[in-house]
């Protein structure tokens, strides 16, 4: 696991698509696995900026988002694909049959779930799949105690997230309780995972993920046994982490060794 501490989450946004950007030049083909919510947005201005000003293409890439709400139909102003379609669909020249979401509407939802995961297998798997975290630790929806195995599914959130999302509608009744989520086994199962989380209120999650046992009752600390995972910090997430200076030291002989062509 690398942890990268940043000076703020301008500096994190660069960094994760500038890995990005890199990745696309090498394979055209790109299948990314995308987060919601507000930790991914600077990325997301980034990836529409550099198709608008440099060209960057984006026509045979895939897309395969971590979740979606269920019982929120597809137009919602609060649907996950609303979300994407504002923040990054729409700035892009994405193929609209590359993008794939979790199944949110029954009948036959679970097994809609598992023939998801068949869809993420043909696609060739995820190369780089972006994450944030919850105050709680979760990843996608995988709340406290899902399993780490776990596959695409649906759960119900907890009273946790429901209280961080509730500012998003204004009549309560109106919130979800339910997703569907890709699960930390299919998440493991990414090539590699960069998680971005800043401010303070993601300090306690990032210091349980990276430097805690691993639990299911902090579903990011099963992210220490994917073998190339970065967690992209600012200050105020990373400070907690009894670990710190030796992340900015560890950072620090990365960029030395880099420079002198040794890595
Ligand atoms: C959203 C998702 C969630 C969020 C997490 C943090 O697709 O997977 O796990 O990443 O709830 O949300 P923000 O970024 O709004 O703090």
């Amino acid at each position: 696991m690398q942890v990268v501490v940043c000076k703020d989450a301008c500096e994190g946004a660069e960094i994760v698509t500038r890995e990005i950007l890199n990745a696309l030049s090498r394979k055209p083909g790109l299948v990314l696995g995308l987060a919601t919510g507000s930790t991914p947005i600077g990325v997301y201005e980034r990836l529409v900026t550099a198709h608008r000003e440099d060209g960057v293409d984006f026509s045979s890439v895939q897309t395969f988002n971590l979740d979606e709400y269920c019982e929120l139909a597809a137009g919602h102003p609060q649907s996950y694909r609303t979300f994407m379609q504002k923040h990054l669909f729409s700035g892009i020249n994405i193929a609209g049959e590359n993008i794939h979401f979790p199944p949110n509407e029954g009948p036959a939802l679970a097994e809609k779930c598992l023939q998801h995961e068949e869809e993420i297998s043909q696609a060739g798997g995820i190369d780089i799949q972006l994450l944030g975290i919850g105050s709680n630790g979760h990843i996608g929806f995988n709340e406290p105690t899902s399993s780490l195995a776990s596959r695409t599914r649906i759960k119900t959130l907890t009273e946790k997230t429901l209280r961080d999302n509730s500012r998003f509608y204004e009549d309560p009744a109106q919130q979800p309780q339910v997703a569907s989520t890709l699960g930390i086994g299919t998440i493991l199962d990414a090539r590699s995972i960069l998680l971005q989380a800043y401010g303070e209120k993601k300090a306690e999650a990032v210091k349980a993920s990276v430097e805690g046992p691993i639990s299911s009752f902090w579903p990011g600390s099963a992210l220490q046994m994917h073998a190339d995972t970065t967690f992209i910090l600012d200050e105020d997430s990373a400070a907690q982490l009894e670990m710190i200076d030796y992340f900015r030291r560890s950072r620090a002989e990365g960029i030395r060794m880099r420079e002198e062509n040794t890595i």
